[in-house]
């Protein structure tokens, strides 16, 4: 009996110095570890980056954190002050957090989280974590045609360039959604538009006259979503005859026009030469007149003729 408890406590001793042999590496050098990697933040809402201490020896290791940017590195947290970018905007917090108040698109970039700790064996740890800030679209720029014919293709346009992630677009027609596939809605099923969701582009391959309406686009993303006003698009039918019977309105018109124009312009100088006569003697102006009458009756003629 007493000799099997000393077996037990003797294994029990084992136990504890295989557990603790298995951590002396460890406590021989830092080790970092972070909750996340890939961290996503709100514009304008704080944001802490983890960079936990698993072990470490030295009693004031060196912490620095640095900000990459399009592969150029710069400094966050140096000499135990926050500097650059972040400078007045975070704060390094237990054991080697850093907490950015405030954040803003241009945060969005790669962490890197180093500690050096002189009086360990493995005296240097690092971690990189990449922070990417969500923005808010902003109100996109819509285009939509005020007049189609019936039968024509055309394409409404819908464009945001704020936020991020790149938004997506949804179209609404009289202020109901348009399905993305019409295919799949019994009221749009006979409508022929197909809707690029990341482009944000809404296209008809044939007009019908129940496409008309008031049109507005919205561009949405994880941060937030935005539309632009609604704007009318009106359909018209094809009208082949009245085109015709317009186009020859308006050269009637126009020839008319310039008939009237020359015909009172010489009435004009008539008028002025029989003032002249009764008054004063103006014998210069005699040549001039007979030939502005012969013309008068030659306009007459061919206005006459076109009508
Ligand atoms: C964050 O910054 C923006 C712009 O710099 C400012 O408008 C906003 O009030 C700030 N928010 C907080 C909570 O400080
Ligand atoms: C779609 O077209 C079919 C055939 O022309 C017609 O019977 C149906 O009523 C139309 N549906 C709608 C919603 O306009």
């Amino acid at each position: 009996m007493i000799r099997c408890k000393m077996a037990m406590a003797r294994l029990v001793a084992c136990l504890a110095l295989y557990t603790s042999l298995g951590h002396i590496p460890s406590s021989l050098g830092v080790i970092l570890r972070t909750t996340d990697k890939i961290v996503w933040a709100n514009e304008f809402e704080p944001i802490e980056l983890t960079c936990l201490i698993e072990s470490i020896s030295t009693n004031n290791p060196r912490i620095e954190w640095k900000k990459i940017k399009n592969g150029v590195p710069s400094y966050v947290y140096f000499q135990n002050k926050i500097s650059g970018d972040l400078e007045r905007r975070a704060q390094l917090r237990e054991p080697a957090n850093i907490l950015i108040f405030n954040t803003t698109r241009s945060d969005t970039a790669e962490y890197r989280c180093e500690v050096a700790a002189i009086d360990d064996q493995r005296d240097f740890d690092e971690i990189l974590i990449s922070l990417a800030v969500r923005v808010k679209p902003v109100v996109p720029r819509c285009s939509v045609p005020e007049a189609v014919t019936v039968g024509t293709s055309t394409e409404l346009r819908c464009l945001e360039n704020e936020g991020f992630p790149a938004p997506q677009y949804r179209w609404f027609h009289n202020n109901e959604e348009l399905p993305q596939d019409p295919k799949n809605s019994p009221r749009f099923v006979n409508s022929s538009y197909s809707i690029n969701p990341d482009t944000g582009g809404l296209k008809f391959r044939r007009v019908r006259k129940e496409d008309a309406g008031e049109y507005y686009c919205q561009a949405k993303n994880d941060a937030g979503h935005a539309q632009c006003p609604p704007q009318i698009m009106e359909v018209y039918d094809v009208d082949i005859l009245g085109i015709f019977l317009k186009s020859l309105v308006a050269v009637t018109l126009f020839i008319c026009v310039t008939a009237c124009l020359c015909h009172s312009l010489k009435r004009g100088c008539f008028h002025k030469k029989g003032h002249n006569e009764n008054n004063y003697n103006w014998p210069a102006q005699n040549d001039g007149v007979e030939y502005g009458d012969a013309d008068e009756g030659h306009f007459r003629h061919k206005s006459s003729f076109v009508i």
